[in-house]
């Protein structure tokens, strides 16, 4: 076990992985992960990676698109940045051996999403974050600078907080020193030093009753973040995918966007089309507008689903382009080929989180986020489809950069720092207490803090919420760690923070509805921004 590096990684999907591979040419890299190594959001990414090399497309128009989605909150110049660095960086995941489907001439074969003008999205069938994970794990096993430790789950960043006793004057962390980390295996808890701590702890589905994410997905970097002090931006941007598999049995299987890319139709009960009541791209508009659009027919007719009907295309193509997801329907006894597939709408993507800049870097010195922990700017109020997979290997990369900067540049030395401290704490088996808060959050947030919001619900969720956070955090004070505590404490962090933003916002724009003010408006036209006092 190594407790002491260069740089501590959090994190082992797409951002950490490649974060961790650029950074091991320049010193010791600690990499390590809450779970088995590839559980991650990563590894169930179907759609692709967005990246223009269709010669019918350029940059310019693939920023445009970005823009339009994100509904004028995003940055140019991430923007910019994403787009002209991902082709290039697609290409190293291309030669380090991801087997992207091609055309018969050799090319990349480009899929098309939602409110994409061009085809542009490059994958391996539909299973395109199963193989860049692996591909990447292979590498990063060849890498002696890098460590790789499972089952390691960091609690809490190591700042100020931890080495000097906080006085009123002290109203920020200032660095960050690596973190204290849960070891599973053994429940102890460990000190990981680093000079440049890296968050790339993926998002925050799970605080949903109905989510897309994996069971890591319970936004610890981003409550780690703003316990430590750093700004946490945009919380209120929660994506809504509009299809997911219905099926009692179905533990939220993704139905790709790919598939309305392919020629997929959404239709009503009656085999009804109806996207074109709501957008001019009918069923291929920006995710917001069909999750909405699939919920107002779901409200208006009181069923509890709609279908993606793919019946028209031909049954071997179908196959062939998504062999995952025709595999997974016909688990459940729905032929794809034949019938239509019965789909909801479920929480898929966090566009807020911990705020950076151009270079990944946070307001907390030696503490950098990428991938879907961060806040870079380059979503605003919406993300457009595939551009997740791309935002991160590009600020992964950026990340790296000034992270490796950091740490040359600084003649460094560590303060002294503590052990974890749980004396005073006991052992409680209260499992029920945690199960039932968490289901508690994830019941509130899906029926008050949904596709559509009030500013009613807002106020009802938050008055619970508060109390909550109050019994969550007592019990944790009280108690000896566990993975359950910690998420549960994570959750319900992350749980106040997108209810705040959501109330803050008096408009609605991109992902964010609310029937009290149904329409953007120009005072609003800004980042919601949460920091918390250290003390
Ligand atoms: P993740 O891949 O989620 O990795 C996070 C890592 O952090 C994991 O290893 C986890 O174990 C670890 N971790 C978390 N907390 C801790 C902790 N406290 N301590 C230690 N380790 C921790 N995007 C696209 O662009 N294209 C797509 O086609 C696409 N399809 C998607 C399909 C699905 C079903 C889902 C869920 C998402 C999809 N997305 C897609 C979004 C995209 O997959 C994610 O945004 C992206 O993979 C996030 O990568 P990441 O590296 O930031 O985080
Ligand atoms: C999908 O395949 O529909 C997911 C794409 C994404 O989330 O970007």
């Amino acid at each position: 076990m190594r407790y002491e590096s260069d740089f501590l990684v959090i994190g082992t999907g797409i951002a950490g992985l490649s974060c961790a591979l650029k950074l091991a040419r320049h010193g010791s890299v600690t990499l390590i992960s809450k779970k088995e190594r590839a559980e991650s959001n990563t590894t169930y990414a179907q759609g692709g990676i967005a990246a223009v090399f269709n010669p019918k497309d350029s940059y310019e128009q693939h920023i445009q698109d970005t823009l339009k989605s994100s509904a004028g909150l995003c940055k140019m110049e991430a923007v910019r940045m994403m787009v002209e660095r991902g082709p290039a960086l697609v290409k190293e995941l291309d030669e380090l051996g991801v087997a992207f489907t091609r055309t018969a001439a050799g090319d990349f074969d480009l899929g098309c999403e939602g409110g994409h003008r061009h085809e542009r999205i490059v994958h391996v069938k539909d299973h395109t974050g199963r193989d860049v994970e692996l591909a990447l794990l292979d590498v990063v096993r060849h890498q002696s600078n890098i460590v790789l430790l499972e089952n390691q789950l960091a609690i809490d960043l190591i700042t100020e907080h931890h080495v000097f006793t906080p006085t009123p004057a002290c109203d920020a962390a200032l660095n960050c020193w690596g973190a204290y980390v849960l070891d599973a295996t053994t429940h102890r808890v460990k000190r990981f030093t680093a000079k440049a701590t890296i968050m790339a702890t993926g998002g925050c589905g799970q605080v949903y009753l109905h989510t897309t994410n994996p069971r890591i997905a319970t936004g610890d970097g981003i409550a780690m973040c703003f316990r430590a002090g750093a700004a946490i931006a945009n919380m209120e941007f929660m994506q809504f995918h509009p299809t997911t598999l219905y099926h009692p049995d179905a533990e939220s299987f993704l139905i790709s966007e790919a598939l309305r890319g392919f020629g997929g139709q959404l239709i009503d009960s009656k085999g009804v089309p109806f996207m074109e009541r709501y957008h001019k791209m009918k069923s291929l508009a920006p995710r917001d507008i069909v999750a909405r659009a699939i919920d107002a027919e779901m409200k208006k007719s009181g069923e509890r689903c709609v279908y993606l009907d793919v019946t028209h295309k031909n049954a071997d193509e179908i196959k062939n382009r998504f062999p995952q997801i025709y595999a997974k329907c016909k688990s459940y006894k729905i032929d794809i080929t034949s019938e239509p597939i019965p789909v909801v709408p479920a929480a898929h993507y966090s566009c807020g989180g911990v705020v950076t800049n151009l270079k990944g870097e946070t307001d907390i010195a030696g503490l950098y986020a990428c991938g879907e922990v961060s806040s870079t700017g380059v979503h605003g109020a919406n993300r457009l489809a595939s551009n997740s997979l791309l935002e991160a290997l590009v600020y992964a990369e950026q990340c790296a950069i000034s992270a490796a900067d950091f740490v040359k540049k600084k003649d460094f030395r560590f303060p002294p720092i503590p052990f974890w401290d749980d004396q005073g704490t006991f052992n409680s088996e209260e499992w029920v207490l945690i199960s039932h808060d968490l289901a508690e959050i994830k019941n509130l947030m899906w029926d008050y803090v949904g596709i559509v919001r009030s500013n009613l619900r807002l106020e009802r969720a938050l008055s619970r919420i508060r109390l909550i956070r109050q019994e969550v955090e007592n019990y944790y004070r009280r108690t000896t760690v566990t993975d359950g505590i910690i998420e549960l404490r994570n959750l319900a962090t992350v749980a106040q923070l997108i209810i705040q933003s959501a109330l803050w916002r008096k408009e609605s724009r991109g992902l964010h509805f609310t029937t009290d003010y149904p329409h953007p408006h120009d005072d609003y036209l800004q980042d919601t921004l949460i920091k918390q006092r250290i003390i």
